[in-house]
């Protein structure tokens, strides 16, 4: 079958690199794709707001299967689109994809159906929000409602904070005038993955990232400096708890609403004492855990993405290598602000042929033969191994073979689950 993907980034990549070895995939188109995903299947421009153009290249290439990679497509409703042109779609459709795209949505689906998650108060009313934020105390959570790249929240924890960040909001900062504020919660993060046809649910290996820009988890939050799998804390009992009482109820919660979900659902919960919460939902796989997930499936993935269209999940498995897989992001100088564009990088080659090693591309670009970083989050690192000592050794190697002196990293991914008991969760 011809399949098209849809995406630019490291998580495309990955996904085309594991979708790429399949015995059902004959030819594999990327849209836009990137230098990395070049190597090993079709780049084509099509403009992915363009539903009727992407339908339109979808029939002349004859595509049995479009897997949407980022979340705005999907919030844009494209999956709705290409669904009712008879086509299948890996991706939830518009109002599925709320779950992403409102993070109010999501928070009043919590509400009705006693979903673990922060208390909040929605508001679309500045002294309103303001007034609740005095009767709250810090420290506090504020978040602008819509599609903010991870930018639009704020962990306050003091009054002033809080309060700028909601003057932020309704400044018109995120676009839209609406916010939630939310009750602190303090634990260790994790990511959940499940994949669903909207009847069955099979929870994916477990991940967690490091969304702080510095070593030691300081300074501002990004789209995410690294991840590995397994995760240690996400405990066999923590992942059937939070596939019981917070994913199920949730996917069940769509189908009432009568748009049941389709394709990877991304729970982002917090560890805390009294049990997982959530603290947030994505409608797609994470970046850059899917790397690490990918890199650990045994099993065909798109097998498992087309269960899902098909509503055949409970028909089958999903297997993982006992190999712990970690990705070092690689990112340009300015990153999460401003990145800088335009620095060459060299030693690519040498660096992906270190064992255990696959180099996934996301803000590169291919000039006159050579690559050059074109984004914030530039180049994914990412190693297998026996242990999370090993699979690190092996990524900050392949790291160090890299010449780019305009890039930085993280030097410490992977810290907690070095100091951690390994779990029995995949
Ligand atoms: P979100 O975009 O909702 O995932 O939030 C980004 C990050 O902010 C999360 O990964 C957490 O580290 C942090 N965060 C969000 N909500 C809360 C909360 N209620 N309590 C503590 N930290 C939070
Ligand atoms: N790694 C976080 C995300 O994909 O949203």
């Amino acid at each position: 079958m011809n399949i098209l993907l849809i995406g630019s980034g490291g998580r495309e990549h990955a996904l085309a690199w594991a979708m790429s070895a399949s015995p059902l995939c004959d030819k594999l188109f990327v849209a836009p794709g990137n230098p990395g995903t070049d190597q090993i299947a079709r780049n084509v421009a099509l403009a992915i707001d363009d539903h009727v153009a992407v339908i339109a290249f979808c029939r002349r290439e004859a595509i049995g299967l479009v897997v949407v990679g980022p979340e705005a497509p999907l919030v844009a409703g494209l999956a709705d689109d290409l669904v009712r042109a008879g086509l299948k779609c890996f991706g939830p459709g518009k109002l599925a994809s709320q779950l992403e795209g409102s993070k109010g949505f999501t928070k009043d689906i919590c509400a009705r159906h006693a979903i673990p998650t922060a208390a909040y108060g929605r508001f679309t009313d500045r002294a309103k929000a303001l007034a609740y934020l005095d009767a709250q105390g810090a420290p506090i959570v504020i978040k602008a409602d819509g599609l903010a790249s991870g930018k639009g929240v704020t962990v306050a924890m003091d009054m002033a904070c809080a309060r700028a960040a909601v003057e932020d909001i309704f400044s018109g900062k995120f676009g839209g005038a609406e916010c939630v504020i939310e009750e602190f919660l303090e634990g260790e993060e994790a990511s959940f993955f499940v994949l669903t046809d909207g009847t069955h649910a099979l929870p994916l290996a477990t991940a967690q990232d490091h969304k702080r820009v510095g070593d030691g988890d300081t300074g501002p939050n990004t789209g995410g400096m690294g991840a590995y799998s397994p995760a240690p804390c996400m405990t066999p009992a923590l992942c059937e708890d939070a596939l019981e009482r917070i994913v199920k109820p949730t996917i069940r919660a769509l189908t009432e609403m009568g748009q049941p979900y389709v394709g990877v659902l991304y729970a982002g919960l917090m560890l805390t004492r009294d049990g997982p919460k959530l603290i947030e939902y994505n409608c797609r796989f994470g970046d850059p855990e899917a790397q690490v997930l990918m890199m650990r499936l045994k099993d065909d993935p798109v097998t498992l993405m087309l269960a899902c269209c098909d509503g055949t999940l409970d028909k089958v498995t999903a297997r993982w290598f006992d190999d712990v897989a970690l990705t070092v992001v690689m990112c340009a100088r300015g990153y999460p602000g401003e990145p800088e564009k335009g620095s060459e990088i060299r030693g690519l080659e040498g660096a992906a042929a270190m064992e255990g090693v696959e180099i996934f591309h996301a803000g590169t670009a291919a000039r006159n033969g050579r690559i050059i970083a074109n984004g914030g989050r530039v180049l994914n690192v990412t190693a297998r191994g026996a242990t999370v000592a090993e699979a690190r050794a092996r990524a900050y190697a392949a790291v160090d073979r890299i010449d780019w002196p305009e890039g930085f990293c993280r030097r410490d991914i992977g810290w907690r689950a070095l100091s951690a008991r390994p779990s029995a969760a995949p």
